[in-house]
């Protein structure tokens, strides 16, 4: 392992090897994993977007479950696992919503599929009527005007204080790196496997 003594720099050179080597449609798919409302943990798969000022980028419907559990929990996990370079990272952080701009052009990039699902469907309600909703997402396919991204979907940035890097050995003497902010600095130790 490079030894690399900030750890967003070193997140940001597996990723690159990972995304030069990886064959799979969605490399970016990471597990997000919130503290849910009634006590219990909360897991699921995003897409991350990217790194901004050291903080790591999800979006998607700020008033969803996880959307929710973020508001009352900031604080939450992340954690890849890249198949080809067989290297996994977990990253512990506090997570804020941004303001709507940047929102906004993240939205823009976003296939007219996805624009248009978001725009029609209240990710995580119940479904009353699956064949009105079908039909008003082929209706709105079909116009061309463009979709302004809803009010409620938005992004967090995760702020890491800990983040855990770890490569498969094929000893299985896999290593990893712990890295853990205090203050401004990162601490860095090596764990047993
Ligand atoms: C590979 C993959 C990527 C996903 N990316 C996102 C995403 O970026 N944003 C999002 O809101 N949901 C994404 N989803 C859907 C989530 O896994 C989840 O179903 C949805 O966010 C609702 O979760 P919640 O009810 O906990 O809010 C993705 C799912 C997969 C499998």
């Amino acid at each position: 392992m490079q030894r690399d003594t900030n750890p967003i720099s070193l997140f940001k050179a597996w990723y690159q090897e990972e995304l030069d080597q990886s064959s799979l449609s969605i490399p970016s798919a990471v597990c997000l994993s919130t503290q849910g409302l009634d006590g219990y943990p909360n897991a699921r798969f995003v897409s991350f977007k990217e790194i901004i000022d050291g903080s790591f980028v999800i979006t998607g419907p700020l008033n969803s479950r996880k959307g929710l559990e973020i508001q009352q929990h900031h604080q939450v996990a992340l954690t890849f696992w890249w198949t080809t370079t067989e290297r996994q990272v977990r990253i512990q952080g506090v997570a804020q919503k941004l303001s709507p701009e940047p929102a906004d052009s993240y939205f823009e990039k976003r296939s007219r599929a996805s624009q248009v699902v978001s725009n029609i469907s209240q990710q995580g309600s119940e479904i009353n009527d699956i064949a009105l909703l079908q039909s008003t997402v082929k209706t709105q396919l079909k116009i061309n005007e463009h979709i302004k991204r809803p009010e409620s979907w938005g992004e967090f940035a995760i702020q890491p204080i800990r983040m855990e890097f770890m490569q498969f050995k094929p000893s299985r003497f896999h290593e990893r790196w712990l890295f853990e902010r205090h203050k401004e600095q990162w601490l860095i130790n090596q764990l047993q496997p």
